[in-house]
């Protein structure tokens, strides 16, 4: 089936639109919203207003850029959720609006399914069934995929999510948000086994990074009590170390979940999936474990409208429509 897709991604803090023709990409268009850099984070407020202004030129940048005209769309795809609440409700009203306003069908994407489905935009592919980890901003899970509508959360934190604790110990030691781009940086400099920091032991498949954040805290209010330069003096050391234990806390339930499911192919999605230390340790693990390691283009890790047209083409082929009255839902579950 060859529909023409527009989907619209606003979940959190970067606008985007998409144009998928026949499973194929035609354009994916981002604006990412600068206004949070200032705060440290992601303001929801400013979140939704951001969106409001950059809808319309990027959804019409996106039908420019893939040549396809309003009138040539067959289905208007949007995220229906988990994300921030006003951030969502700024797409999926546009999204419902245009799709009734042209009068064509209407289809709700899960956010979280979307970041998993990114790895099918482009070869190589992985094969059901596969083990995906999705690390996130917002999120960290470990999900069976059994087909690109059947998955089961197997494993997620129980408090902060792995990109969560990139920025929250980035900003302990300095550093520019979101931090986790600039941790990893400085820990290419850096040994990686200096400093120990503990790994959240969790039963199961399960995370927990909230521990590393305070640890982290308290061990520079020690070091800096004694010597006021400790961060300046071993930022890559600090970054390197952090960065290990976040990738160890990964690894270690990554490993063992693989082995209890019995699967080989292990895919690797969000935007923490950039991070350079965790694409080679996942390789290596891959080497000695005999896996098969899929990582979507970088553009197609981070929030984008792609990952959502893809989606939207598996849901078209399986008739999976929504009516316009469709909810946003910021705890959207996945299965
Ligand atoms: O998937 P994403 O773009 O947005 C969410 O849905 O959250 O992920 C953003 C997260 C941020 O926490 C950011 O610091 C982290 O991904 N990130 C990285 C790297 N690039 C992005 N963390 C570590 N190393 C990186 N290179
Ligand atoms: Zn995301």
């Amino acid at each position: 089936m060859n529909p023409v897709i527009l989907a619209i991604e606003s979940s959190c803090d970067d606008t985007s639109a998409a144009v998928m023709v026949g499973g194929e990409i035609r354009s994916n268009v981002v604006a990412t919203q600068q206004v949070h850099e200032q705060y440290g984070g992601v303001v929801p407020e400013l979140a939704s207003r951001a969106h409001q202004q950059h809808l319309i030129p990027v959804v019409e940048a996106a039908l420019q850029k893939a040549g396809i005209t309003k009138q040539e769309l067959d289905v208007v795809a949007f995220t229906q959720g988990p994300g921030l609440l006003g951030s969502l409700l700024v797409g999926g009203m546009f999204a419902k609006t245009l799709a009734l306003a042209l009068g064509k069908p209407l289809i709700a994407v899960n956010h979280m399914r979307a970041h998993i489905l990114a790895h099918f935009i482009e070869a190589p592919r992985p094969v059901f069934p596969f083990l995906c980890l999705t690390v996130s901003g917002g999120h960290t899970q470990l999900v069976v995929v059994r087909s690109a509508l059947d998955m089961e959360i197997i494993g997620q934190t129980i408090d902060d999510a792995a990109g969560e604790a990139f920025d929250k110990t980035a900003k302990l030691l300095g550093l520019p948000y979101p931090g986790g781009p600039h941790l990893d940086k400085l820990a290419r400099q850096g040994n990686p086994t200096r400093f120990q920091f503990p790994v959240g032991a969790m039963p199961g498949y399960d995370f927990s990074f909230s521990g590393l954040k305070t640890a982290v805290l308290y061990f520079l209010k020690k070091e800096t009590a004694q010597n006021p330069n400790f961060v300046q003096e071993n930022l890559a050391d600090l970054c390197a170390s952090i960065q290990h234990t976040i990738i160890q806390t990964l690894l270690r339930q990554l490993r063992r979940a693989a082995h209890d499911q019995g699967l080989t192919q292990i895919a690797l999605a969000g935007g923490v999936a950039a991070n350079s230390g965790l694409r080679q340790a996942l390789q290596e693990e891959a080497d000695t474990q005999g896996w098969q390691v899929f990582i979507p283009a970088f553009q197609y890790c981070t929030d984008n409208a792609g990952m959502v047209a893809m989606t939207a083409q598996f849901q078209y082929e399986a008739g999976d429509f929504a009516d316009q009255f469709v909810s946003s839902d910021p705890r959207l579950k996945l299965g």
